[in-house]
């Protein structure tokens, strides 16, 4: 390939409430960005679904905008990376790429009875061991049965192998191929709970525990390396597509969280907290994940996972659900007038709560409520429980063995400087912003830069990582733990 200083790639991140396409030139730096926010369907209380033709078209229209605003610039896209909101179940039609149901959210709950019917039964322990999760409706598995359970006829179809199974990448990756590439990320396979992390591959054993048919599952690859090209139809010239991650393995990458012990939290709907373990799968005593970091050349590096499942998710619901702001830039300036001296906690189990608890049925809690408190109250308390959660991860990681000296973090909530600090406080540790915000899309169009031989190892992400500033904790001990105990209350009045 000829390479010169306007060689690009292009990163499609398609995320839980929008899809982003975003050029990066070599060095990391954003040439070009469109992103378009698309609804969520909530069929029932706890249920989250995407309409597939509309992840599909907000993918296109901005992928479209972003390739047309970085030729004008003069940019020249070498290849695409595709990053996604992992876990998010599909099935579609192998012949006509129509899905037969709505995609089914990581967020979504409705498979709760079954996970709870499987852990009763006892095979939580033996779930974890292969696949380094827990048993949580948060994962693809129980989805995905209940998707080939309840469309008529998708069992025997599945059977037959007229159907494809995908989490978004491979969704993606499908259609921009034009139906001929149907693979799957390591990352995003081990996301699944079908995928067995040692061996690196689909597992018999959970295939039969969920009832899922081989037949409908993608081929598993490494996260870089040239899958196929997209459909010239598509963007006026064919891109051969060379780099594939979950977004929170993808942002650990554009953090260069590179070694063992480096640790990343991305705050988007959720937040996920990535502890790199390197080639170690650390079975957590403490209800954290063990996934894969990323997959090269055949190998897999690990990381401990703490996943939050409602952080940005929480202002979205502040300004939707309660209406007391009208833009999520909003929540800053309000949280700043609240009285300091408040103890409200806003406990965000509107999906239930993940990580260390994995409470299905746990749901949101406001408490604490005075005749003095307002909307600053409640928006302070909805910017609060970001941090401790975030402070419940880092005791899980903590008691897991690890040394955390310094938590990097990024995603669309750290330009909040408030929360930033906040969160410096409450968790007692030093927190890192880098300058380039857009870790995710970069950790995407890095992997596809590898795929594609512009870069020639993970240490170049290492090499183009900035800190732009770190807040250290300023809050007295005495006050923290007053405050702590009271999140750590509040939390288990809001599980049933
Ligand atoms: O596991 C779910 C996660 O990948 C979603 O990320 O950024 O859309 O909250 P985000």
């Amino acid at each position: 390939m000829h390479v010169t200083d306007t060689t690009a790639i292009l990163a499609i991140d398609q995320g839980t409430t929008s899809s982003r396409a975003i050029v990066f030139d070599r060095a990391g730096e954003v040439v070009c960005l469109a992103q378009e926010e698309f609804s969520q369907i909530y069929p029932r209380p706890g249920w989250v679904e995407h309409d597939p033709e509309v992840i599909w078209a907000t993918v296109l229209s901005t992928t479209r905008s972003a390739i047309h605003a970085a030729e004008r610039k003069g940019f020249q896209i070498a290849c695409l990376g595709v990053t996604n909101q992992r876990e998010t179940t599909l099935v579609w039609d192998r012949k006509t790429g129509r899905p037969v149901h709505n995609a089914i959210v990581w967020q979504d709950r409705r498979t709760a009875g079954t996970t709870a019917r499987l852990e009763r039964e006892g095979h939580g322990a033996d779930v974890a061991a292969r696949t380094g999760l827990v048993l949580d409706p948060y994962f693809s598995a129980t989805k995905l049965a209940y998707i080939l359970d309840t469309v008529d006829g998708a069992r025997e179809r599945a059977a037959r192998g007229e159907l494809c199974f995908g989490t978004v990448e491979s969704f993606l990756i499908w259609r921009l191929t034009g139906g001929r590439v149907h693979v799957s990320d390591a990352t995003n396979a081990s996301r699944t709970s079908l995928y067995n992390l040692a061996e690196q591959d689909w597992d018999d054993n959970l295939l039969t525990l969920f009832d899922i048919p081989r037949a409908l599952l993608p081929e598993i690859v490494d996260c870089a390396g040239r899958y196929g090209d997209s459909d010239a139809g598509l963007f006026g010239r064919s891109y051969p597509i060379t780099g594939a991650a979950g977004d929170q393995q993808a942002a650990a990458i554009g953090q260069a969280c590179l070694v063992p012990g480096e640790m990343k939290s991305t705050y988007g709907t959720g937040a996920f907290m990535l502890l790199n373990t390197g080639s170690r799968i650390v079975a957590s005593q403490n209800r954290l994940l063990a996934t894969t970091a990323w997959r090269l050349n055949g190998h897999s590096s690990y990381a401990l996972e703490g996943s939050m499942l409602s952080a940005g998710a929480s202002i979205q619901w502040l300004r939707d659900g309660l209406g007391i702001i009208s833009h999520s830039r909003e929540v800053e300036p309000l949280a700043a007038n609240a009285d300091p001296e408040s103890e409200i906690y806003l406990v965000p189990g509107f999906t239930g709560l993940g990580a260390p608890h994995w409470d299905a049925d746990a749901r949101g809690l406001i408490c604490g409520l005075t005749r003095g408190a307002g909307r600053a109250e409640i928006a302070r308390a909805a910017l609060d429980s970001v941090a401790y959660q975030t402070g419940d991860l880092l005791t899980a990681m903590a008691a897991d063995g690890a040394d955390v000296a310094r938590l990097k973090v990024d995603g669309g909530m750290v330009v909040n400087d408030a929360l930033m600090q906040r969160l410096a406080d409450l968790c007692n540790t030093e927190v890192v912003r880098p300058v380039n915000a857009e870790t995710t899309a970069w950790g995407a169009a890095f992997l596809a830069g590898l795929g594609a031989g512009l870069f020639s190892g993970l240490e170049d992400a290492a090499a183009v990582w900035r800190a732009d500033r770190h807040f250290t904790p300023q809050m007295d001990s005495a006050r923290r733990d007053t405050r702590v105990a009271g999140w750590r209350k509040a939390v288990e009045r809001a599980r049933l």
